[in-house]
């Protein structure tokens, strides 16, 4: 029998997880460390510090800037001896109608989402080969169907899917999965924050809880298990997947 993907994936495999500070990524590093990896930590807040040590090596670093990708491989590849797996999490939010967007948001929010994303992938894919990994990215709800007010950042996660379709047939030939989750509403700071930027954040939550029909938002472990899932030895034969955590949001 093929070994369940929430039992230990084996004792040496190695990870880099950006947005690690909080929410998701956080709790991606926690079942990661469960399933038996050791993982470089990537996050611009120094909160990521305080995941330091049991195999986990943080590094404050933004993910915009160019040599992060590298640098965060690297340091990887001579602590951990290889790479098995890239998670590509961190993320900035933006509700906002498009004509209250300005270029500035437009820019700064693909250099933020899209950029680092396509940076990582080109930086770990070598190591990848090598060690025939995988690359689980976060892509959204947002990026699948229309959301309104979300025009820019929808883009970002639309940029992200197709970027995990296009790397997933590049290089099924050789060895590499490449998937993605595509969370609903998820109760972690990101959404806390931006509903308390809405002008009625209590009518705010009852749209989202209504939006989804299991009637709650995801925990961040719900979608934490599922990018460990996704990277599982027992899911040899999924690439090229966006996986929906959202209480059967995108079904209706
Ligand atoms: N929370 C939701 O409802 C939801 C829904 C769909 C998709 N997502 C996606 O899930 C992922 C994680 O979201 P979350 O809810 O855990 O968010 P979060 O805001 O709680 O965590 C995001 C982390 O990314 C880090 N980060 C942001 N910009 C960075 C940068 N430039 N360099 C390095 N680190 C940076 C932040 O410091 C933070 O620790 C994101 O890709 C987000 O788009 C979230």
């Amino acid at each position: 029998m093929e070994p369940d993907a929430m039992e230990p994936h084996a004792m040496e495999l190695s990870a880099v997880v950006t947005g690690a500070a909080r929410g998701i990524g956080r709790d991606v590093v926690t079942r990661l460390r469960a399933a038996g990896y050791r993982v470089v930590a990537v996050d611009i807040s120094p909160d990521v510090t305080s995941l330091a040590g049991d195999g986990v090596l943080p590094m404050v670093a933004d993910v915009t800037s160019a040599a992060t990708p590298t640098e965060a491989v690297a340091l990887a590849v001579s602590s951990f001896g290889r790479l098995d797996l890239l998670v590509n999490n961190a993320a900035r939010f933006l509700r906002r109608p498009i004509l209250e967007t300005s270029d500035d948001d437009f820019d700064s929010l693909f250099a933020t989402n899209v950029r680092p994303v396509f940076r990582f992938a080109r930086a770990a894919l070598p190591a990848l080969v090598e060690s025939r990994g995988c690359i689980v990215n976060t892509a959204s709800i947002s990026g699948l169907i229309g959301v309104p007010n979300q025009s820019v950042y929808a883009m970002t996660k639309g940029a992200i899917v197709q970027l995990t379709r296009q790397l997933a047939i590049e290089y099924a030939a050789r060895g590499v999965r490449v998937n993605a989750v595509a969370p609903g509403a998820v109760d972690t700071e990101f959404m806390a924050e931006a509903r308390a930027a809405d002008p009625d954040p209590g009518a705010s939550l009852a749209v989202t809880l209504a939006n989804h029909p299991i009637g709650r938002m995801s925990t961040p472990d719900e979608v934490a298990r599922a990018i460990v899932f996704l990277a599982a030895p027992g899911s040899a034969g999924i690439t090229g997947t966006i996986l929906s955590v959202d209480g059967g949001y995108v079904a209706r």
